[in-house]
């Protein structure tokens, strides 16, 4: 259920738990007027995210918030603690929280209060769609104390970004099963008119059933989708400022609604999760539903592949060759590679609208997990610039990516003896290679970065911000870069 979030400037009378910040080096200052015998006795000592609800004056509920050393309170420190919090009163309606009076003088409030009001609501998010019994979350009022035009404005995109963060969630924890290509297509087309209450102005969207696919020539992603009983869909979503725009930027999301890995079958384990396989097309539908209530000055267009991949009785067989929406054809010597296949399609055609900037998000390669581990993402591309401004933006966002190498050189393991490409390398180097076959349906001169994100989608245990499941890794990052945009240089 949806959590209302407010500016006050006292904190609300009717509220049932007041939230207040300490930070540990603050701690001798006794702030509040609570019983500071009891906390240091509980062991609380104002590290970042720990958290403790006691009684305070007049018996009223307050839930003392640890926020770490004053000096290293950055927006990520208090997006984590807000959803430590967040689960610390996930048993009261009425959150009055007095967080951002940790923020100092010559801090930037806005961005402190965006972090507050993300932490909040991811904090609060659960998947229990299929639960009988869920855990009761009662939180559905949050009240900032404070004031001012920026930090309303920034507690409403705060409020927007975690909605769609939610959202992208939802989408990624459901199973591949149950989301069906059709059913993400479907999600798309409520998303664009707004069927499905979401705020702000409708999208353009086109939705391509099988046979305009066929007639796109968009061979990858058919390629892919021979082993289903599933149609596949190929979903672009615009938004288009109404006046004068200024810069195109093109999305592109991998929509693997569930990796079997096709007759290279992943083995049982590896298999666990691959219902997150359309992480990289949620997170491109949840910066679109933010772009609806931002309407910035720029086009945007997401352009999102989407077919299970399967094992059925005409399943791709290794060998065969496909041709890409480019003229380029490919040998598929391992049909677990098939991210690749399906986003040489997308890749391609949002080439073809001359976007001034394309960005892909994939969980393209298990590689990128070994390099990076779960929780930062692989950053690669064509235009040292754009890169640039990507990371900046995922710095801005708190969603962590890392910055790894294309080197020409490694291309050449992916020639092959019948095909332009083959759609694999050698064993090495595994993230690079998926991406520099990425980058051969890049139209020469389009600034392009791609990331994996195979290992932050997902995670097996509360953190920070993040629930168990689908992270929805990459909205935030997305909206940032952009409400920031500005076509790159070469
Ligand atoms: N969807 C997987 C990558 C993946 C693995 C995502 C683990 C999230 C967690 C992708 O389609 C895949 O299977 N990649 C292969 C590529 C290989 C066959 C070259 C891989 O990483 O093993
Ligand atoms: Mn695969
Ligand atoms: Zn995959």
């Amino acid at each position: 259920m949806a959590i209302s979030v407010t500016l006050a400037r006292t904190v609300p009378a009717g509220a049932d738990v007041t939230a207040l910040a300490v930070c540990s080096d603050q701690l001798d200052t006794e702030p509040g007027g609570l019983d500071w015998g009891l906390l240091r006795g509980l062991g609380f000592e104002g590290k970042a995210g720990q958290v403790q609800l006691v009684s305070g004056p007049e018996g009223r509920a307050v839930a003392v918030v640890g926020m770490g050393p004053a000096a290293d309170l950055a927006p990520a420190v208090i997006r984590r603690c807000s959803a430590a919090l967040a689960r610390l009163v996930r048993r009261h309606r009425w959150l009055a929280s007095s967080l951002l009076d940790a923020v100092a003088e010559d801090g930037d409030l806005a961005a402190a209060a965006q972090a507050h009001a993300e932490g909040i609501l991811l904090g609060a998010y659960g998947y229990d769609a299929y639960k009988s019994d869920p855990e009761p979350n009662s939180l559905r009022k949050l009240s900032v104390v404070g004031s001012g035009r920026e930090v309303r404005d920034a507690l409403k995109l705060g409020t927007a970004v975690a909605g769609a963060v939610c959202f992208a969630r939802d989408l990624v924890n459901e199973p591949g099963g149950s989301l069906t290509p059709e059913k993400l297509a479907a999600a798309a087309r409520a998303l664009a008119s707004g069927d499905d209450g979401t705020d702000g102005a409708p999208l353009e969207i086109q939705v391509w059933e099988k046979e305009e696919i066929v007639e796109a020539g968009l061979g990858g992603l058919l390629g892919v989708n021979r082993g289903s009983t599933q149609a596949p869909r190929f979903v672009e979503i615009t938004w288009r400022p109404p006046t004068g725009s200024e810069g195109f930027l093109a999305l592109v999301g991998k929509g693997i609604t569930f990796d079997s890995g096709g007759l290279s079958i992943k083995p049982a384990t590896g298999m666990e999760t691959m219902k997150i396989d359309m992480s990289g097309a949620a997170a491109v539908l949840g910066a679109m539903r933010v772009v609806k209530v931002l309407a910035p000055p720029i086009r945007v267009t997401g352009y999102i592949p989407i077919t299970d991949n399967m094992l059925g009785g005409d399943a791709s067989r290794p060998g065969d060759i496909l041709t890409i929406r480019n003229g380029k054809t490919v040998e598929v010597l391992n049909t677990d590679a098939e991210g690749r296949l399906i986003l040489a399609d997308a890749l391609s055609l949002a080439s073809e609208a001359e976007p001034d900037a394309i960005v892909d998000l994939a969980t393209l390669t298990g590689a990128c997990m070994v390099a990076l581990g779960t929780k930062v993402a692989g950053l690669m591309g064509n235009n040292q610039g754009w890169v640039d401004a990507v990371e900046a933006a995922a710095d801005r966002a708190g969603e962590r990516v890392w910055h790894l190498p294309l080197p020409a050189d490694y291309r050449k393991q992916l020639d092959s003896p019948v095909a332009d490409l083959k759609n694999i390398g050698n064993r090495w180097g595994g993230t690079l290679t998926a991406a520099l076959f990425l980058q051969e349906f890049v139209a020469e001169g389009i600034p392009w970065a791609h990331l994996d994100i195979a290992g932050p989608a997902w995670t097996d245990s509360v953190d920070g911000e993040a629930a168990k499941g689908g992270t929805g890794f990459g909205v935030r990052l997305l909206v940032d870069l952009i409400r920031n945009f500005s076509p790159p240089g070469d």
